[in-house]
């Protein structure tokens, strides 16, 4: 017994090497860590349970049945992070770059499977040179594979993508279909065609970073939502969202413990909104002060900056944050705050994340480049989601709710559970100089001294219209608060809301214009 013992433990010590020493050492000096290394740094120490060591590749084709690893290109199994169950692959480069063969596949193809049978997030550590091109076709289905479970756990279990190397071609199409994507500046690459073939096509002359590195993906195309310095920033970021996080659809997030008896009076909140109703102020600084220990996990932190989205705690609880940013665009919505909006809403109502939103927008941004661009189907993403969304949604007028954007923006019309606005609020079909000259151009245009009477119907409608208790006179505002008594009433919104239940009607899916 002891042999094969020592047989196991020699097997076992070949497959940490990986495709070997050399390769290790290459990895390095691309300022990379390698597989297993990436997999201890992200879960909780001495956690990992690896599945599937002793696997190999199948193929003989060009020499490949004289170059067999252990293993064969990806590190699988399950591990805690902060004690909590997750399922892991790693894509390991020193074996073939990563690349994607029948059997890599199927390991992670497995641990999806038991991942979605108890329940748990699947993160995927990506490192690869795309399909195994010795193995044609088989590595294509193993693409396939991989993508079909991606979608039918979509909304399941949480889906989180880390790119760490090259992800090229349809590869891309799995971190894509995930829930969020991680990369890091420099050495992460995504793109659909390489450089190579840009140039063939279109004749344009672009570099791996600027056409598919971090950078580009987390400010110009939005398809990464976290774009950090290093492999150890991300894996330490993606502990943090984790913390946010239920383990399935059926769960819900850890709660963290919040201590009742603190004063939650906020009187700075009182001295944060500008005289001047055309003053931009930063929403930041209303999230730091609103949330626990000022802790705000930003995602899409520079996409489409008009709108900001991320996660936080009010009173121990664990919300999703959806909120305009006047410092940016005057915080109005246009195609790609839309986009960003639904998206994090839509995950938020899938994992019972319960919504806040925090609201001063002027309106939909106006513009041929927005109607050309689709800014009707856009934004309509964005009412979309919010008017289907069942979780607990809370939201918080702290100046402008103008025209169609009041109605999207989590109204009590598409089932906001409490709506408050701050004695700052304007709630108004347009803002009030557009308005006049609309509706009071005759008079205008007839007067002695058009101007005095702009000013005059001007003070008429700021004095009728730009305030929230023509809403709260309706009921479609709850309450109107003041500002440094927001978090306790939004504390209390929340604690009531936890047995919240709601429903959407019957049906295969919905149809959301996409
Ligand atoms: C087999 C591969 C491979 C691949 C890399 N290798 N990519 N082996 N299939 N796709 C091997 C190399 O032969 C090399 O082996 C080792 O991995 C490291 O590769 P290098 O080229 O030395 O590394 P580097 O210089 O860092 O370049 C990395 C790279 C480059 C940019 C990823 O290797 C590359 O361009 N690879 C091909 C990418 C590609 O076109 N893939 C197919 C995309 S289409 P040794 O033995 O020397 O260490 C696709 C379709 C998916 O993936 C469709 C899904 C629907």
């Amino acid at each position: 017994m002891n042999g094969k013992i020592d047989h196991l433990e020699k097997l076992r010590e070949k497959a940490q090497l990986g495709g070997g020493e050399k390769r290790i050492k290459s990895q390095h000096d691309k300022g990379k860590l390698t597989a297993r290394e990436r997999i201890q740094l992200l879960v909780d120490e001495g956690s990992f349970e690896e599945i599937d060591m002793f696997v190999k590749h199948r193929s003989n084709d060009f020499g490949l049945d004289k170059q067999k690893y252990i293993g064969d290109g990806v590190v699988t199994g399950f591990a805690k992070i902060n004690e909590r169950p997750v399922a892991v692959f790693s894509q390991d480069f020193t074996v073939f770059g990563g690349s994607l063969s029948e059997t890599h596949a199927e390991k992670i193809c497995k641990i999806m499977d038991i991942a979605m049978k108890v329940g748990i997030p699947v993160i995927g550590l990506n490192d690869s040179g795309g399909a195994r091109i010795q193995e044609g076709v088989v590595s294509l289905g193993g693409y396939a594979d991989i993508f079909l479970r991606n979608t039918l756990a979509s909304g399941v279990i949480p889906q989180i993508s880390a790119v760490l190397g090259p992800c090229a071609g349809g590869a891309v199409y799995s971190p894509a279909i995930t829930d969020f994507i991680f990369m890091v500046n420099n050495t992460s690459h995504m793109f659909v065609t390489g450089p190579n073939v840009v140039k063939t096509v279109t004749h344009e002359e672009v570099t791996f970073e600027d056409l598919g590195g971090a950078e580009t993906h987390s400010t110009k195309s939005g398809v990464a939502h976290f774009a950090n310095e290093s492999e150890i920033e991300v894996l330490q970021n993606i502990r943090k969202l984790m913390d946010y996080l239920p383990l399935n659809w059926k769960d819900k997030s850890p709660e963290k413990d919040f201590d009742f008896s603190k004063e939650t009076t906020e009187p700075k909140l009182d001295q944060i909104i500008p005289e001047n109703p055309n003053k931009p102020y930063d929403m930041h600084d209303v999230i730091n002060l609103l949330v626990d220990d000022a802790e705000f996990l930003e995602v899409h932190k520079n996409y489409a900056e008009n709108i900001l989205v991320g996660f936080a705690r009010i009173g121990g609880m664990a919300v999703g944050i959806v909120a305009n940013q006047p410092a940016v665009l005057a915080g109005v919505l246009d195609i790609n705050s839309s986009i960003k909006g639904a998206r994090f809403v839509r995950f938020c109502d899938a994992f019972n994340i319960p919504l806040l939103v925090l609201e001063d927008v002027p309106g939909f941004l106006p513009g041929t480049e927005q109607e050309w661009g689709g800014i009707i189907k856009n934004g309509a993403k964005l009412l979309f989601a919010f008017s289907e969304a069942t979780v607990p949604k809370v939201t918080v007028i702290t100046r402008k709710a103008y025209g169609g954007a009041y109605d999207v923006m989590n109204s009590k019309h598409i089932r906001g559970d409490f709506n408050f606005a701050w004695p700052s609020a304007e709630i108004a079909v347009m803002g009030p100089k557009g308005a006049v000259e609309i509706i009071f151009k005759k008079d205008i245009e007839s007067a002695e001294d058009p101007e005095k009477m702009l000013d005059q119907r001007l003070s008429e409608y700021i004095e009728k219209f730009t305030n929230p208790y023509i809403a709260a006179e309706r009921g479609f505002i709850d309450d109107v608060i003041k500002p440094s008594e927001t978090k306790q009433k939004l504390i209390n919104a929340f604690q009531l809301l936890k047995t919240k239940v709601d429903s959407n009607p019957k049906k295969k899916h919905s149809n959301i214009p996409l």
